[in-house]
């Protein structure tokens, strides 16, 4: 007799219990193909919102179809008519683009606000996007923005605004067998300069927001010539306040100007009571996040954009990624570099990189945390970029690249820089989190060498440690930075020493 699970059973986060079939393809007519098939099979991108469900048992798809070899899907691209955005494109490429932090400075500042790095270098916009979520970050600087989603299909191609695709919570409106494929950022005519703003409130750093703010501003003077505000995770999905931008558009701008449209737009909103906040709450705090985005905005189309956060793009895929085809009770011969080691062993489409490591290849120096992306316990290295080995598949990594704590040790045991700066400045106590904050803190050094407290803050933010505290963490990163800042200086932004000197 099949036993019920009590509602507030713990799903098994370490594990992807329901089985699937599995198509990994570099082609997107392939692609689309295999989504014909079955209609109802799920698209896996990043995987960060995707296998969270799988494995909470919130989503049983009877089909995976792996997009991530379909490499012409990412990318940011300057064209005639804007800026147009692959929809493979990570969050953390995003946020450290350049010409985005210029011209579109709110969807720069949404993605730099993600999670967690590892999460941000995972994730996609096109993920972002189709999940649905009303707490998504990029999507209300993509409506206040006039993005357009390309959408690929049965039919063809189509374009829809971005605003016209957001449905309710956890739904977007694609038509079965669609998936999206870029996202198109038009460029702005007529008078005037324009500033843009992305606010989020959260409970900590690495976490979803409690409400979100995107302003786009246009800017003539003292006055406004138009203003576009959204709000993300205050409603079912993301709401544009559409009666406050209105009353702001073609009027002077004064405070009690904005603070009267920040009440107003607080009035467009249904937020609602859940684990991150409550309606009431929300509502208040929306009031001084609109007032803030707003005065923010109204600056930046006058003196410009802040200083763009330091760190590396994710390159884009080295991999000559072959098609997999897999039922659900099948498995495929996979080939991984494991620390300089060619290893080739079967997997099961169900099967996760993390249990791969640990339980077959007996690496167990990367740990099992929490199992949905929140801890970095799992961090490792696959073809260089910093990812959670809990939420990626073993049969996507298939021809990759990977690197595990064990492998940042010299093969005579001489232990890397990093781990000593670790036991010199004591900062681990368990050290159940230490091979993750590990991996993490050396690629911060490739990323930014001398980085700052902030920036190490920022970078580690999805790193969790429960019992040494951050202060002790944070020295041993700066020791490091400061051996490369002659004797010890203190590491400033903009440091640019080589990373191999670590
Ligand atoms: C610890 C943690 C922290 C997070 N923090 C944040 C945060 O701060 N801000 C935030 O906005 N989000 C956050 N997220 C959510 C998630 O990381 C983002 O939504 C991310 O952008 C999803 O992209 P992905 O590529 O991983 O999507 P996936 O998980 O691969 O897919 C998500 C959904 O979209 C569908 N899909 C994916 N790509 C396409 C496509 N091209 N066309 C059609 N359908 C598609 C999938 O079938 C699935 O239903 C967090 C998640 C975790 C686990
Ligand atoms: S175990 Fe992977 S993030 Fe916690
Ligand atoms: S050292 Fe124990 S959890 Fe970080």
């Amino acid at each position: 007799m099949r036993q019920e699970r009590p509602a507030n059973a713990m799903r098994n986060t370490h594990l992807l219990v329901n089985g699937f079939d599995y198509v990994r393809t570099p082609s997107l007519p392939e692609a689309l193909a295999a989504l014909a098939e079955r209609p109802e099979a799920k698209i896996l991108a990043g995987g960060t919102n995707l296998l969270v469900d799988m494995k909470l048992e919130n989503e049983r798809p009877a089909r995976v179809i792996d997009i991530t070899p379909l490499a012409a899907l990412a990318g940011i691209e300057a064209t005639s008519d804007g800026i147009r955005l692959g929809a493979l494109t990570r969050i953390r490429s995003l946020a450290v683009d350049q010409g985005l932090w210029k011209e579109r400075t709110a969807l720069a500042e949404a993605a730099e606000s993600f999670g967690s790095t590892q999460v941000a270098t995972m994730g996609t916009l096109g993920g972002n996007i189709a999940n649905g979520s009303p707490a998504s970050d990029t999507v209300p600087t993509l409506v206040v923005f006039g993005a357009e989603a390309v959408i690929a299909g049965p039919g063809g191609e189509r374009r829809v605004l971005v605003a016209d695709l957001l449905d309710g919570p956890g739904t977007v409106a694609l038509e079965p067998g669609e998936l999206i494929t870029a996202v198109l950022l038009p460029t702005a005519s007529g008078r005037g300069t324009i500033g843009s703003a992305f606010l989020k409130l959260s409970r900590v750093t690495a976490d979803l927001a409690k409400v979100s703010v995107a302003v786009r501003l246009v800017r003539d003077g003292d006055r406004i010539v138009d203003t576009r505000i959204a709000l993300g995770s205050v409603g079912p999905t993301v709401i544009r306040a559409k009666r406050a931008s209105a009353m702001l558009s073609g009027g002077p701008f004064s405070e009690d100007v904005i603070l009267d449209a920040a009440r107003i737009a607080a009035e467009e909103i249904s937020p609602i009571d859940d684990v991150r906040s409550t309606a009431a709450y929300r509502r208040r705090a929306a009031v001084a996040l609109v007032h803030d985005a707003l005065c923010v905005a109204w600056k930046r189309a006058k003196q410009g954009v802040p200083a763009m956060p330091r760190g590396k793009a994710v390159a884009p895929l080295r991999r000559d990624l072959r098609p997999i085809r897999l039922a659900a009770d099948e498995t495929a011969t996979i080939e991984l570099a494991v620390n300089d080691e060619t290893i080739e062993l079967d997997v099961a489409p169900n099967e996760l990189l993390l249990n791969v490591l640990r339980e077959r290849l007996e690496l167990t120096g990367t740990k099992y945390g929490c199992g949905i992306g929140e801890c970095g316990a799992c961090t490792v290295w696959v073809d260089g970029a910093p990812v959670l080995g809990c939420l990626l598949l073993a049969v996507s990594a298939d021809g990759a690249d990977v690197r595990t704590i064990e492998g940042l040790t010299a093969p005579d045991g001489t232990l890397h820089p990093i781990q000593q700066a670790f036991i010199d400045k004591n900062a681990f106590q368990c050290g159940y989190c230490t091979p993750g904050m590990l991996m993490m803190t050396a690629k911060l050094l490739e990323e930014i060498p001398a980085p700052t407290e902030a920036e190490i803050r920022d970078y580690l933010k999805g790193n969790h440690c429960r019992c040494t505290g951050y202060a002790s963490i944070v020295r041993a990163v700066e020791s490091l930075a400061d051996r490369r800042c002659d004797g010890g200086a203190k590491a400033k932004r903009g440091g640019d020493r080589d990373a191999s000197a670590v």
